[in-house]
């Protein structure tokens, strides 16, 4: 499962194209089905969509994205306060201080910005609609944050910037798989321009090297020369000389990230005992890839708990798109990482749906101003709430803020209904209690939610679990239902 969560952070563009296109779509699975479906009715139709500003998209027969695809549109998790996913996203940008963030890109992009503009050529499988969200044949839902890139480059604010922002791919769904998820980008450049008189680029860049926080314990394996005439080619504009130092700045902020998640993803796995586990290197290793959009590239893999999980890609970025984006004297590196993947090894999270629950007992977990703590995890079977009224017996009295009164202890019905429903029931709450004005007798409800760890409850058996409860109420307590 992790691996392939990892391998999502960049399985659309990673590899040869007829590596991939074997790696990604098994040779069993047929063209889509969906398409048909969502496709409009001609090329003249088209769709609003929320968070859109009150923009509209023409389709055409290329529209592939289904209603509850585009509904994910105006979620923006990773901007919701104390979400997991925002959390991860703060603490990455921690790491890059004085670096821009842009957290607000818009999803719907050009085939140009998505494709185009970073070097893929027209038949990359990335671009099929098995693959891709498309609102017509121009535009789709960007399937990595890489699709900003080029603007970013053209509007040249900052020489470091990160995009943080959710990204579209047709895909599986299971609990590593989901086909919205959230990127980050990140890129750093410098200007050959501006380099002052008496020093060379690459001592520039070496000077900043030095200004990151350096990790000596982190057992990192580099294997590789940084590159390599076949296997990950120099491009022709640059020296060899000012690659070695761009890589050296990627890898050490990389590392340095990777340092702070694992070191916090760590302190959260205590065992329950409360112990820590034992204090083991982290080991990292950096590995050779393909995007079309840089040269030297490298993939980073983390070993975590067994196993070695692809947490980012990343790259020195091609002269062509810094020279088509108006700043051809620039140089430098970009990564992309996913930030599920990120955050379900920081939480311990088990399943990447549980990112997009409203529930409060997924959400409450979260807090941005608290340590990271490990999720507990808790039942995703649906609940089923029932009520019980009655009187207390005569001479009991009230029952106020479950204290006890008289004989009657609040504790009695908790009790009674662990006896009954056993771990069935979730949660038990008084939801109501009045004093009756002229018998001056005592009512309470109780909302009890039985819901199953294991499996979806049917109505009959909660029906009869309810039932006994309520005449064991009676036996027991010698309650009167209402
Ligand atoms: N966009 C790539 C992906 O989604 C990741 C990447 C970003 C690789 C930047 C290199 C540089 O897989």
């Amino acid at each position: 499962m992790a691996t392939r969560v990892a391998a999502r952070a960049s399985s659309a563009v990673r590899g040869p194209p007829s590596l991939l296109s074997l790696a990604r779509r098994p040779r069993w699975r047929s063209p889509s089905p969906v398409q048909s479906c969502y496709s409009s009715s001609g090329p003249t139709s088209s769709i609003a969509i929320e968070g859109a500003d009150g923009k509209t998209y023409k389709t055409d027969e290329w529209m592939n994205t289904p209603p509850s695809i585009l509904s994910a549109v105006s979620k923006r998790l990773h901007l919701q306060p104390d979400h997991p996913l925002a959390i991860t996203r703060q603490l990455i940008e921690s790491r890059f201080p004085g670096y821009a963030y842009h957290n607000a890109l818009f999803p719907i992009v050009t085939t140009h910005q998505n494709f185009d503009s970073l070097g893929f050529p027209p038949d990359h499988p990335g671009r099929s609609r098995t693959d891709t969200y498309y609102i017509n044949s121009k535009t789709v839902l960007r399937t990595h944050t890489s699709a900003h890139q080029a603007d970013t480059f053209r509007a040249n604010e900052t020489p470091g910037y990160l995009i943080s922002a959710d990204v579209y791919r047709r895909d599986a769904v299971d609990r590593s798989h989901y086909p919205v998820f959230h990127q980050m980008e990140g890129a750093m450049t410098w200007d050959r321009d501006s380099v002052p008189a008496g020093s060379t680029l690459a001592q520039q860049i070496w000077a900043d090297v030095a200004k990151i926080p350096a990790h000596p314990g982190l057992a990192a394996q580099d294997p590789n020369p940084t590159m390599h005439p076949d296997r990950n080619p120099l491009q022709p504009e640059h020296a060899a000389d000012e690659v070695e130092a761009v890589a050296a700045h990627l890898k050490r902020s990389l590392e340095d990230v990777v340092v702070a998640i694992f070191t916090a993803a760590r302190a959260a796995t205590t065992t329950p005992s409360g112990d820590a586990p034992p204090d083991e290197p982290l080991q990292i290793r950096w590995v050779e890839a393909y995007f079309p959009f840089t040269s030297p590239s490298w993939e980073l893999e983390v070993f975590w708990q067994g196993e070695w999980l692809e947490v980012l890609g990343s790259g020195v970025v091609r002269h062509s798109i810094l020279a088509a984006a108006g700043v051809p004297t620039r140089i430098g590196w970009a990564f992309g990482l996913g930030l599920e993947r990120i955050a379900m090894l920081l939480f311990s999270i088990p399943d990447i749906r549980l990112f997009w629950s409203e529930d409060q007992r997924f959400l409450s977990q979260f807090s941005a101003s608290k340590p990271i703590a490990r999720f507990a995890p808790f039942s995703k079977y649906p609940a089923c709430f029932k009520d019980v009224s009655f009187w207390l017996p005569v001479g009991a009295g009230g029952n106020s803020a479950g204290g006890l009164v008289a004989g009657f202890h609040e504790n009695d019905v908790m009790e009674l209904v662990r006896d009954v429903a056993g771990d069935l029931a979730e949660d038990v709450r008084l939801v109501d209690e009045f004093t009756h004005p002229k018998t001056g007798r005592r009512s309470c409800c109780y909302r009890i939610n039985y819901r199953s760890l294991e499996r979806t409850l049917t109505n009959e058996e909660t029906n009869e679990l309810h039932e006994r409860l309520r005449r064991t109420l009676v036996g027991r307590l010698g309650v009167e239902l209402r």
